[in-house]
């Protein structure tokens, strides 16, 4: 048996590599519009038609076809084999990759699915029992109501050491498994429940499903006041928000996110009526998160709590926005409240305008940092600090209006800042690879019926939710007539939210099929007018059949009237399918 890599492996690696990251080391990249371009290694090239897609971990080169996933890149950039690129990543990001001669990992992920869905239905209906009463009310008092924690199955753990662990074993799975959902702790004197004397905090992923738990300490002698679970094959801490799953539909239509600190600050405001918001859970913000809220909104509202640490962290936090193309503002919760207290003590209309009156990140940090008045040497370093902050920004528009704002506020030449700007940024060009030689091996959809097609599928992959609906509503999958756009057809059109691409992508072995399928996959349809582009379309693939069939009929009829024989029949026929074409309805 070949060597292999377990499921969770690559999922791990995929999930902690950044595709930017691991391509920009080989080529010089340039933001344009969502994606990034460059040279492409793999042939000789003098105007960029590489591409790199951040938001869907996925490129494709618009020249010679080769496009894949940050896996792929590899395997195609140093000519190595699968499990070798999985290697490679491994290393770079210090997971360690295991061989196996085993089966996949379905099992497992299936396994510590149930097992979270289970605690999640063990500690639910603890806080409703006759135990979890004053827990219940400590709650109530804290103003949440019992609609809140029905809708984010907000918990109870019992001061027991096996109360989970009893019902887990039941389930005879390898202790292995258990050991893997991070819900137990494994000492010397045996296996215990990590989370006891705990409320509660299931946290879904973007799907729904539980994943992890967070949980707050009810004895306010215990030394964590909250725990949460360990990173786990199900849980990445670096790009998870709690509460997206429920926000995502608020946030599109809000058209921006407010993020908050805290599980209680989440539920209290969403409860108020303030549902466009996701909580860190105590997290430093990420790039990983910023690409993860880039797919629903480039606006975000930041209320952290109004401690000095909140807002270190939320200048932070907006400056590593503002570098992902995401207009940050921030508010500044009161007196040392967070967004929890405040709306009790204040009601939730006064925060609302707080978020309407939210602060560009770069008056905060003047402001809260008093710069305008620091001495001069201390002034300095600020400036520095900010235009080095300022120079991470890809977007030329945002950067230069940036160093304006600086400028004028902080009353220096801006001529100064960008001359700073220059010589902080020192980047290292390389040369970009001389092409070798490939074989032409594309599948050429050129057709109007094939164009056709191409357009619905890019629609249905697309970030575009809305048109994803209306392609879905509209078509149906016989519509596909080429393989691999079916395939590829099959496979999305069932998924209502967010596409894993690096996964679609994988499915595909063939190179010829992997160029079309990433070439799809990066998007980019123009189109103003979407509906009756796709009206077109699936007009001229319901025509197809149509036509075709006429075509062949119209032979016959050349053949009949050579034959001498009777072509009535045949012409009748003809007529009615030109009616049919006609009143094709969509
Ligand atoms: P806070 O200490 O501000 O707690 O931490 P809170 O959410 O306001 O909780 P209450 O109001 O005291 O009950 C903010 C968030 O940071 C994470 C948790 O996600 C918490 O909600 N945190 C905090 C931890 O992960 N571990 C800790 O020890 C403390
Ligand atoms: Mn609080």
């Amino acid at each position: 048996m070949m060597a292999r890599v377990s499921q969770e492996i690559i999922e791990r690696v995929r999930d902690a590599s950044d595709i930017l990251d691991v391509v920009s080391k080989y080529v010089d990249l340039k933001k344009r519009g969502q994606n990034y371009f460059g040279l492409c290694p793999f042939h000789n090239e003098k105007t960029p038609s590489f591409s790199v897609a951040p938001a869907k971990e996925i490129f494709h080169c618009f020249g010679c076809g080769t496009g894949g996933s940050t896996i792929d890149f590899i395997m195609e950039y140093e000519k190595i084999g699968f499990v070798e690129a999985v290697q490679r990543l491994g290393e770079q990001y210090g997971i360690e990759v295991q061989l196996t001669q085993a089966k996949g990992g379905k099992e497992l992920f299936s396994n510590l699915y149930e097992l979270h869905e289970m605690a999640m239905t063990l500690y639910h209906k603890n806080l409703f029992s006759e135990k979890g009463k004053s827990v219940l009310s400590y709650l109530s008092d804290r103003g949440l109501e019992k609609e809140i924690l029905e809708q984010f199955k907000i918990g109870l753990a019992h001061e027991t050491w096996n109360e989970l662990l009893t019902l887990a074993k039941k389930k005879k799975m390898s202790n292995e498994t258990l050991e893997k959902t991070g819900l137990f702790l494994n000492t010397e004197k045996g296996t215990f429940d990590r989370f006891r004397n705990r409320i509660m905090f299931p946290i879904f992923n973007t799907a729904g499903r539980v994943i992890a738990f967070g949980g707050r300490a009810l004895d306010p002698e215990d030394p964590a006041k909250y725990l949460n679970s360990p990173e786990t094959p199900l849980y990445r801490k670096r790009d998870i928000f709690y509460g997206l799953h429920s926000a995502r539909q608020p946030i599109r239509e809000h058209g921006y996110a407010i993020f908050v600190e805290g599980y209680m600050d989440f539920l209290q405001l969403f409860q108020a009526g303030i549902q466009n918001v996701i909580a860190l859970s105590g997290t430093a913000l990420t790039e990983r998160h910023a690409l993860q809220i880039r797919k629903f909104t480039h606006r975000v509202v930041l209320a952290y709590d109004g401690d000095s640490a909140g807002i270190d962290a939320s200048v932070r936090a907006g400056y590593l926005l503002l570098r992902f193309g995401i207009e940050p503002g921030i508010v500044q919760i009161p007196d040392g409240m967070d967004p929890d207290d405040w709306v009790r003590k204040s009601g939730a209309d006064e925060l609302k305008e707080a978020v309407d009156k939210a602060v560009p990140v770069l008056s905060f940090h003047i402001q809260t940092k008093d710069a305008k008045s620091l001495p001069s040497v201390q002034r300095s370093e600020f400036i520095k600090d900010v235009v080095s902050q300022i120079s991470g920004v890809s977007d030329g528009i945002i950067r230069d209006d940036l160093l304006k704002s600086l400028a004028q506020e902080m009353r220096v030449e801006e001529s100064d800042l960008l001359k700073n700007m220059n010589s902080q940024k020192q980047r290292n060009l390389k040369e970009p690879i001389p092409a070798s030689s490939r074989e032409s091996n594309e599948i050429p959809l050129t057709s109007k019926v094939q164009k056709a097609q191409v357009i619905l599928v890019k629609i249905l992959a697309g970030e575009d939710l809305d048109a994803r609906q209306t392609v879905r509503e509209m078509i149906h999958l016989e519509l596909f007539l080429e393989p691999v756009l079916k395939k590829l057809a099959k496979m999305i059109i069932p998924i209502y939210d967010e596409i894993d691409y690096p996964a679609i992508v994988g499915q595909f072995d063939s190179d010829a099929e992997r160029k079309l399928v990433t070439n799809i996959l990066m998007g980019g349809i123009d189109e103003s007018n979407l509906t009756s582009l796709v009206q077109d379309c699936i007009r001229t693939l319901k025509a197809h059949p149509i036509k075709e069939n006429i075509r062949e009929i119209r032979i016959r009829i050349r053949e009949l009237e050579e034959a001498g024989e009777d072509p009535t029949e045949a012409i009748i026929e003809v007529a009615k399918l030109q009616e049919e074409l006609k009143s094709i309805s969509i």
